[in-house]
Protein backbone atom coordinates (compact mmCIF):
# COMPACT_ATOMS: atom_id res chain seq x y z
CA UNK A 1 0.00 0.00 0.00
CA UNK A 2 1.39 3.44 -0.82
CA UNK A 3 1.79 5.75 2.04
CA UNK A 4 2.41 9.76 1.74
CA UNK A 5 5.86 10.75 3.61
CA UNK A 6 4.19 12.08 6.42
CA UNK A 7 1.54 8.69 6.61
CA UNK A 8 4.75 6.66 6.61
CA UNK A 9 5.97 8.88 10.03
CA UNK A 10 3.25 8.56 11.96
CA UNK A 11 3.39 4.47 10.96
CA UNK A 12 6.99 4.50 12.15
CA UNK A 13 5.99 7.03 15.71
CA UNK A 14 6.74 10.19 14.73
CA UNK A 15 3.94 11.53 16.85
CA UNK A 16 3.88 8.72 19.73
CA UNK A 17 2.79 5.27 20.46
CA UNK A 18 -0.93 6.33 20.47
CA UNK A 19 -0.84 7.85 16.84
CA UNK A 20 1.64 5.07 15.81
CA UNK A 21 -1.07 2.06 16.92
CA UNK A 22 -3.77 3.25 15.31
CA UNK A 23 -1.73 3.87 12.20
CA UNK A 24 -0.86 0.68 12.66
CA UNK A 25 -4.37 -0.46 12.63
CA UNK A 26 -5.94 1.37 9.73
CA UNK A 27 -3.00 0.51 7.46
CA UNK A 28 -3.46 -3.17 8.48
CA UNK A 29 -7.00 -3.12 7.86
CA UNK A 30 -6.38 -1.46 4.45
CA UNK A 31 -3.47 -4.54 3.59
CA UNK A 32 -6.28 -7.05 4.32
CA UNK A 33 -8.84 -5.58 2.16
CA UNK A 34 -6.39 -4.50 -0.88
CA UNK A 35 -6.63 -0.77 -0.37
CA UNK A 36 -3.72 0.77 -2.19
CA UNK A 37 -3.59 3.84 -0.35
CA UNK A 38 -5.28 6.30 2.37
CA UNK A 39 -8.06 9.08 1.77
CA UNK A 40 -8.48 11.94 4.59
CA UNK A 41 -11.75 11.55 6.57
CA UNK A 42 -13.79 14.89 7.39
CA UNK A 43 -15.36 12.51 10.73
CA UNK A 44 -15.70 9.86 12.80
CA UNK A 45 -18.95 8.26 14.69
CA UNK A 46 -17.04 5.85 17.26
CA UNK A 47 -19.16 2.85 18.37
CA UNK A 48 -18.33 0.76 21.48
CA UNK A 49 -19.59 3.30 23.90
CA UNK A 50 -22.01 1.54 26.13
CA UNK A 51 -19.88 -0.40 29.21
CA UNK A 52 -22.26 -3.62 29.13
CA UNK A 53 -20.50 -4.02 25.81
CA UNK A 54 -17.24 -2.81 26.55
CA UNK A 55 -16.12 -3.87 30.00
CA UNK A 56 -13.46 -3.97 31.79
CA UNK A 57 -11.01 -5.59 29.52
CA UNK A 58 -12.49 -2.76 26.90
CA UNK A 59 -12.56 -0.12 29.01
CA UNK A 60 -8.73 -0.69 29.78
CA UNK A 61 -8.00 -0.83 25.70
CA UNK A 62 -9.19 2.50 25.44
CA UNK A 63 -7.52 4.13 28.67
CA UNK A 64 -4.01 2.25 27.63
CA UNK A 65 -4.62 3.67 24.25
CA UNK A 66 -5.63 7.21 26.08
CA UNK A 67 -2.35 7.21 28.13
CA UNK A 68 -0.52 6.94 25.06
CA UNK A 69 -1.31 9.99 23.88
CA UNK A 70 -4.01 9.36 21.21
CA UNK A 71 -6.21 12.37 19.95
CA UNK A 72 -8.52 12.54 17.56
CA UNK A 73 -7.73 14.80 15.00
CA UNK A 74 -11.13 15.60 13.00
CA UNK A 75 -14.59 16.26 14.43
CA UNK A 76 -15.82 12.83 15.77
CA UNK A 77 -18.73 11.75 17.68
CA UNK A 78 -20.09 9.04 20.11
CA UNK A 79 -22.55 6.01 19.66
CA UNK A 80 -25.16 5.79 22.92
CA UNK A 81 -24.18 5.56 26.12
CA UNK A 82 -25.40 2.38 28.54
CA UNK A 83 -27.38 5.27 30.50
CA UNK A 84 -28.76 8.22 30.64
CA UNK A 85 -25.91 10.36 31.97
CA UNK A 86 -27.56 12.88 34.04
CA UNK A 87 -31.21 11.01 34.82
CA UNK A 88 -29.97 7.42 35.45
CA UNK A 89 -30.79 7.55 38.99
CA UNK A 90 -34.74 8.51 38.19
CA UNK A 91 -35.00 5.61 35.82
CA UNK A 92 -33.49 3.04 38.27
CA UNK A 93 -30.17 2.53 36.55
CA UNK A 94 -27.33 0.91 38.92
CA UNK A 95 -24.77 3.42 40.95
CA UNK A 96 -21.86 1.18 39.52
CA UNK A 97 -22.78 0.60 36.38
CA UNK A 98 -23.21 4.47 36.12
CA UNK A 99 -19.40 5.16 37.40
CA UNK A 100 -18.26 2.72 34.88
CA UNK A 101 -19.70 4.04 32.52
CA UNK A 102 -18.54 8.07 33.27
CA UNK A 103 -15.00 6.58 33.14
CA UNK A 104 -15.72 4.97 29.93
CA UNK A 105 -17.14 9.12 28.75
CA UNK A 106 -13.97 10.94 30.79
CA UNK A 107 -11.39 8.54 28.74
CA UNK A 108 -13.30 9.55 24.92
CA UNK A 109 -13.05 13.28 26.18
CA UNK A 110 -9.81 12.87 27.12
CA UNK A 111 -8.93 11.62 23.85
CA UNK A 112 -10.94 14.91 22.54
CA UNK A 113 -14.45 13.57 22.14
CA UNK A 114 -17.62 15.42 23.64
CA UNK A 115 -20.22 12.98 24.61
CA UNK A 116 -22.72 13.49 21.80
CA UNK A 117 -24.21 9.81 22.75
CA UNK A 118 -26.24 9.20 19.57
CA UNK A 119 -26.90 6.68 16.97
CA UNK A 120 -27.91 9.47 14.49
CA UNK A 121 -24.95 12.17 14.48
CA UNK A 122 -26.73 13.45 11.28
CA UNK A 123 -29.58 15.24 13.17
CA UNK A 124 -26.84 16.80 15.84
CA UNK A 125 -24.45 18.30 12.94
CA UNK A 126 -22.50 15.69 11.89
CA UNK A 127 -23.63 16.05 8.51
CA UNK A 128 -21.23 14.80 5.48
CA UNK A 129 -21.63 16.15 2.04
CA UNK A 130 -22.09 13.70 -0.79
CA UNK A 131 -18.94 12.69 -1.85
CA UNK A 132 -17.47 12.90 1.37
CA UNK A 133 -14.95 10.44 3.01
CA UNK A 134 -15.99 9.47 6.96
CA UNK A 135 -15.23 7.14 9.04
CA UNK A 136 -18.12 5.89 11.15
CA UNK A 137 -19.42 2.69 13.14
CA UNK A 138 -22.60 2.76 13.85
CA UNK A 139 -24.15 0.66 11.03
CA UNK A 140 -27.70 2.30 11.52
CA UNK A 141 -25.67 5.91 10.85
CA UNK A 142 -23.59 4.46 8.29
CA UNK A 143 -26.77 3.69 6.03
CA UNK A 144 -27.77 6.54 6.39
CA UNK A 145 -24.90 8.07 5.60
CA UNK A 146 -23.90 6.19 2.44
CA UNK A 147 -27.48 5.83 0.87
CA UNK A 148 -28.77 9.18 1.69
CA UNK A 149 -26.26 11.88 2.58
CA UNK A 150 -24.23 10.17 -0.69
CA UNK A 151 -21.35 10.24 1.42
CA UNK A 152 -18.53 7.60 1.98
CA UNK A 153 -17.76 4.94 4.94
CA UNK A 154 -17.75 1.41 5.14
CA UNK A 155 -19.13 -0.10 8.41
CA UNK A 156 -16.48 0.69 10.73
CA UNK A 157 -15.46 -1.36 14.02
CA UNK A 158 -15.21 0.81 17.19
CA UNK A 159 -11.31 0.24 17.17
CA UNK A 160 -10.96 0.83 13.66
CA UNK A 161 -13.13 4.20 13.44
CA UNK A 162 -11.29 5.36 16.58
CA UNK A 163 -7.81 4.46 14.49
CA UNK A 164 -8.82 6.65 11.98
CA UNK A 165 -10.41 9.49 13.99
CA UNK A 166 -6.83 9.53 15.28
CA UNK A 167 -5.10 9.53 12.29
CA UNK A 168 -7.75 11.46 10.25
CA UNK A 169 -7.60 8.70 7.66
CA UNK A 170 -8.63 5.01 6.31
CA UNK A 171 -7.88 2.89 3.87
CA UNK A 172 -9.48 3.73 0.39
CA UNK A 173 -11.46 0.01 -0.16
CA UNK A 174 -14.71 -0.92 -0.18
CA UNK A 175 -18.13 1.82 -0.03
CA UNK A 176 -14.76 4.45 -0.58
CA UNK A 177 -14.47 3.72 -4.13
CA UNK A 178 -17.47 3.92 -7.23
CA UNK A 179 -17.47 0.16 -8.37
CA UNK A 180 -18.25 -1.74 -5.03
CA UNK A 181 -21.30 1.60 -5.13
CA UNK A 182 -23.42 -0.33 -7.58
CA UNK A 183 -26.68 -2.16 -6.74
CA UNK A 184 -26.19 -6.04 -6.93
CA UNK A 185 -29.73 -6.34 -6.24
CA UNK A 186 -33.13 -4.41 -7.63
CA UNK A 187 -36.04 -4.82 -5.83
CA UNK A 188 -39.45 -4.11 -6.89
CA UNK A 189 -41.83 -2.97 -4.15
CA UNK A 190 -45.32 -3.97 -4.90
CA UNK A 191 -47.19 -3.00 -1.60
CA UNK A 192 -48.22 -0.36 0.45
CA UNK A 193 -45.22 0.92 2.65
CA UNK A 194 -46.80 3.76 5.04
CA UNK A 195 -46.08 3.78 8.67
CA UNK A 196 -43.21 4.32 9.69
CA UNK A 197 -43.25 0.32 11.24
CA UNK A 198 -44.22 -0.46 7.41
CA UNK A 199 -40.53 0.96 6.56
CA UNK A 200 -39.14 -1.12 9.50
CA UNK A 201 -40.79 -4.55 8.12
CA UNK A 202 -39.57 -3.77 4.76
CA UNK A 203 -36.00 -3.21 5.88
CA UNK A 204 -36.23 -6.51 7.63
CA UNK A 205 -36.90 -8.35 4.87
CA UNK A 206 -34.73 -6.61 2.28
CA UNK A 207 -32.17 -6.92 4.97
CA UNK A 208 -32.59 -10.75 5.19
CA UNK A 209 -32.61 -11.45 0.94
CA UNK A 210 -29.82 -8.87 0.40
CA UNK A 211 -27.23 -9.69 3.32
CA UNK A 212 -24.41 -7.25 2.50
CA UNK A 213 -24.82 -6.77 -0.65
CA UNK A 214 -26.06 -3.07 -2.11
CA UNK A 215 -29.88 -3.17 -3.03
CA UNK A 216 -31.91 -0.94 -5.58
CA UNK A 217 -35.77 -0.49 -4.51
CA UNK A 218 -38.30 0.38 -6.61
CA UNK A 219 -41.78 1.25 -6.26
CA UNK A 220 -41.64 3.29 -3.09
CA UNK A 221 -43.82 6.73 -3.02
CA UNK A 222 -40.83 8.89 -3.89
CA UNK A 223 -42.66 12.34 -3.40
CA UNK A 224 -43.13 11.38 -0.18
CA UNK A 225 -39.61 9.91 0.88
CA UNK A 226 -38.26 13.40 -0.52
CA UNK A 227 -40.19 15.22 2.21
CA UNK A 228 -38.91 16.41 5.78
CA UNK A 229 -41.04 13.34 7.08
CA UNK A 230 -39.26 11.14 4.43
CA UNK A 231 -36.04 11.28 6.38
CA UNK A 232 -37.13 9.69 9.49
CA UNK A 233 -38.59 6.72 7.54
CA UNK A 234 -35.53 6.51 5.46
CA UNK A 235 -33.63 6.23 8.88
CA UNK A 236 -35.87 3.26 10.21
CA UNK A 237 -35.42 1.50 6.82
CA UNK A 238 -31.58 1.80 6.87
CA UNK A 239 -31.57 0.51 10.57
CA UNK A 240 -34.06 -2.47 9.66
CA UNK A 241 -31.72 -3.74 6.59
CA UNK A 242 -28.79 -3.44 8.12
CA UNK A 243 -29.81 -5.43 11.46
CA UNK A 244 -31.33 -7.92 9.48
CA UNK A 245 -28.50 -7.73 6.83
CA UNK A 246 -25.13 -5.94 7.01
CA UNK A 247 -26.88 -3.51 3.99
CA UNK A 248 -24.43 -0.53 4.32
CA UNK A 249 -26.02 1.35 1.39
CA UNK A 250 -28.75 1.36 -0.80
CA UNK A 251 -30.49 3.40 -3.29
CA UNK A 252 -33.89 4.51 -3.79
CA UNK A 253 -35.32 4.83 -7.38
CA UNK A 254 -36.05 9.30 -7.30
CA UNK A 255 -34.84 9.40 -4.04
CA UNK A 256 -31.75 9.07 -2.53
CA UNK A 257 -28.62 11.20 -4.10
CA UNK A 258 -26.65 8.05 -6.44
CA UNK A 259 -30.08 6.69 -7.91
CA UNK A 260 -29.51 8.78 -10.83
CA UNK A 261 -26.01 8.17 -11.54
CA UNK A 262 -25.86 6.54 -14.89
CA UNK A 263 -24.61 2.78 -14.51
CA UNK A 264 -25.62 2.62 -10.88
CA UNK A 265 -27.30 -0.78 -11.44
CA UNK A 266 -24.45 -3.92 -12.15
CA UNK A 267 -25.54 -5.24 -14.98
CA UNK A 268 -25.82 -8.62 -13.85
CA UNK A 269 -28.25 -7.74 -10.95
CA UNK A 270 -30.60 -10.26 -10.02
CA UNK A 271 -34.42 -9.29 -9.17
CA UNK A 272 -36.50 -9.72 -6.54
CA UNK A 273 -40.05 -9.02 -5.82
CA UNK A 274 -41.36 -7.88 -1.98
CA UNK A 275 -45.51 -8.10 -2.55
CA UNK A 276 -46.60 -8.42 1.35
CA UNK A 277 -44.81 -6.98 4.83
CA UNK A 278 -46.34 -9.36 6.96
CA UNK A 279 -43.82 -11.63 7.40
CA UNK A 280 -41.59 -9.20 8.48
CA UNK A 281 -43.78 -7.67 11.37
CA UNK A 282 -44.18 -11.29 12.01
CA UNK A 283 -40.01 -11.58 12.43
CA UNK A 284 -40.50 -9.00 15.13
CA UNK A 285 -43.41 -10.00 17.52
CA UNK A 286 -42.01 -11.99 19.73
CA UNK A 287 -44.85 -11.96 22.77
CA UNK A 288 -48.16 -13.11 22.37
CA UNK A 289 -49.54 -11.59 25.83
CA UNK A 290 -51.68 -8.30 26.19
CA UNK A 291 -49.81 -7.11 28.85
CA UNK A 292 -46.95 -4.70 28.63
CA UNK A 293 -44.73 -2.34 30.81
CA UNK A 294 -43.11 -0.37 28.54
CA UNK A 295 -43.04 1.13 25.19
CA UNK A 296 -40.25 2.72 22.91
CA UNK A 297 -39.41 4.72 19.96
CA UNK A 298 -36.59 6.14 19.03
CA UNK A 299 -34.50 3.62 17.42
CA UNK A 300 -32.83 5.51 15.67
CA UNK A 301 -32.56 8.34 17.70
CA UNK A 302 -35.98 9.73 17.21
CA UNK A 303 -35.80 13.57 15.78
CA UNK A 304 -37.88 16.34 16.69
CA UNK A 305 -40.48 15.75 14.18
CA UNK A 306 -40.94 12.29 15.81
CA UNK A 307 -41.39 13.05 19.46
CA UNK A 308 -43.82 15.66 18.18
CA UNK A 309 -45.69 12.93 16.20
CA UNK A 310 -45.74 10.69 19.63
CA UNK A 311 -47.30 13.93 21.18
CA UNK A 312 -49.99 14.23 18.59
CA UNK A 313 -51.07 10.95 18.72
CA UNK A 314 -51.01 10.86 22.83
CA UNK A 315 -54.02 13.90 21.81
CA UNK A 316 -53.46 14.83 25.40
CA UNK A 317 -54.27 11.33 27.03
CA UNK A 318 -52.11 10.38 29.75
CA UNK A 319 -49.85 6.84 29.88
CA UNK A 320 -50.24 4.24 31.84
CA UNK A 321 -47.34 2.37 31.01
CA UNK A 322 -43.28 4.72 30.73
CA UNK A 323 -43.28 5.53 27.46
CA UNK A 324 -39.60 6.69 26.59
CA UNK A 325 -38.28 8.20 23.28
CA UNK A 326 -34.69 8.12 23.40
CA UNK A 327 -32.65 10.94 21.20
CA UNK A 328 -29.82 13.29 21.62
CA UNK A 329 -29.36 14.83 24.16
CA UNK A 330 -28.79 18.12 22.52
CA UNK A 331 -32.25 17.46 20.72
CA UNK A 332 -33.79 17.21 24.32
CA UNK A 333 -32.93 19.76 24.93
CA UNK A 334 -34.03 21.83 21.98
CA UNK A 335 -37.04 20.25 23.05
CA UNK A 336 -37.42 21.92 26.25
CA UNK A 337 -36.36 25.68 24.68
CA UNK A 338 -39.79 24.26 22.42
CA UNK A 339 -41.94 23.51 24.97
CA UNK A 340 -42.50 20.45 23.84
CA UNK A 341 -40.41 18.18 26.04
CA UNK A 342 -42.91 20.09 29.09
CA UNK A 343 -46.03 18.65 26.70
CA UNK A 344 -44.64 15.87 26.51
CA UNK A 345 -43.87 14.99 29.90
CA UNK A 346 -46.99 16.26 31.43
CA UNK A 347 -48.67 13.16 29.45
CA UNK A 348 -46.25 11.16 31.30
CA UNK A 349 -43.75 10.33 28.53
CA UNK A 350 -39.78 10.41 29.40
CA UNK A 351 -37.09 11.51 26.65
CA UNK A 352 -34.39 9.60 27.56
CA UNK A 353 -30.85 10.89 26.12
CA UNK A 354 -27.62 9.54 25.84
CA UNK A 355 -28.88 5.94 25.73
CA UNK A 356 -30.67 3.47 23.81
CA UNK A 357 -32.38 0.18 25.00
CA UNK A 358 -30.23 -2.26 23.10
CA UNK A 359 -27.49 -1.07 24.40
CA UNK A 360 -28.46 -0.34 28.24
CA UNK A 361 -28.44 -2.82 30.88
CA UNK A 362 -32.30 -3.06 30.94
CA UNK A 363 -31.77 -6.26 32.61
CA UNK A 364 -31.79 -4.83 35.78
CA UNK A 365 -34.94 -2.44 35.71
CA UNK A 366 -37.42 -5.24 35.93
CA UNK A 367 -39.31 -4.66 32.28
CA UNK A 368 -40.54 -7.79 30.71
CA UNK A 369 -42.64 -6.90 27.53
CA UNK A 370 -42.80 -3.49 25.62
CA UNK A 371 -44.65 -2.10 22.30
CA UNK A 372 -42.28 -0.19 19.60
CA UNK A 373 -42.67 0.98 16.48
CA UNK A 374 -39.17 0.63 15.51
CA UNK A 375 -37.73 -2.40 13.77
CA UNK A 376 -34.52 -2.14 14.84
CA UNK A 377 -34.83 -1.95 18.26
CA UNK A 378 -37.36 -5.03 17.76
CA UNK A 379 -35.18 -6.88 16.51
CA UNK A 380 -32.39 -6.91 18.46
CA UNK A 381 -34.15 -6.22 22.38
CA UNK A 382 -35.17 -9.50 23.16
CA UNK A 383 -31.60 -11.44 22.86
CA UNK A 384 -29.79 -8.12 24.04
CA UNK A 385 -32.28 -7.00 26.83
CA UNK A 386 -34.28 -9.98 27.58
CA UNK A 387 -37.56 -7.83 26.84
CA UNK A 388 -40.11 -9.45 25.16
CA UNK A 389 -41.38 -7.48 22.06
CA UNK A 390 -44.57 -6.41 20.21
CA UNK A 391 -43.93 -4.29 17.01
CA UNK A 392 -46.87 -2.57 14.97
CA UNK A 393 -47.36 1.29 14.10
CA UNK A 394 -46.75 4.44 15.97
CA UNK A 395 -50.72 4.27 16.30
CA UNK A 396 -51.18 1.20 17.96
CA UNK A 397 -47.97 1.21 20.28
CA UNK A 398 -48.97 4.73 21.30
CA UNK A 399 -52.48 3.16 22.22
CA UNK A 400 -50.84 0.35 24.33
CA UNK A 401 -49.04 3.12 26.42
CA UNK A 402 -52.46 4.79 26.82
CA UNK A 403 -54.37 1.90 27.99
CA UNK A 404 -51.72 -0.06 29.27
CA UNK A 405 -52.52 -3.48 27.43
CA UNK A 406 -51.68 -4.69 23.77
CA UNK A 407 -54.46 -4.99 20.86
CA UNK A 408 -52.27 -4.28 17.97
CA UNK A 409 -53.47 -2.59 15.04
CA UNK A 410 -56.93 -3.97 15.63
CA UNK A 411 -56.81 -1.89 19.08
CA UNK A 412 -57.04 1.35 17.16
FE1 LIG B 1 -29.52 3.52 17.85
FE2 LIG B 1 -29.73 1.76 19.77
FE3 LIG B 1 -31.31 1.62 17.72
S1 LIG B 1 -27.85 2.55 18.93
S2 LIG B 1 -30.10 2.40 16.02
S3 LIG B 1 -31.26 3.29 19.19
S4 LIG B 1 -30.34 -0.10 18.73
Amino acid sequence: MKLTPYEQSLLEGAEGRGVQKAMEIVVALGRIYGAHDLVEISSAQVAGVSYKNLGEAGLEFLSDWSAQGARVRVPTTLNPAGLDLQSWRALGFDADFAAKQQRVIDTFAAMGIPPSCTCTPYLVGNLPARGEHVAWAESSAVSFANSVLGARTNREGGPSALAAAIVGRTARYGLHLDVHRRAQLIIDVRCPVRTLSDFGALGILVGKQVRNRVPYLRGLDAARLSQPVGLDLLKTLGAAMAASGAVALYHIEGVTPESSDPDIIAPNAEQVTITDLAPGYYALNHSEGVSIDLVWFGCPHASLAELEEVVRLLDGRKCKVPLWVTMARSLRDEAARSGLLQRFEALGGHVVADTCLVVAPMEGLGFRCMATPCAKGAYYAPAHSGIAVHFDSPQACVEAAVTGRWLGSGGI
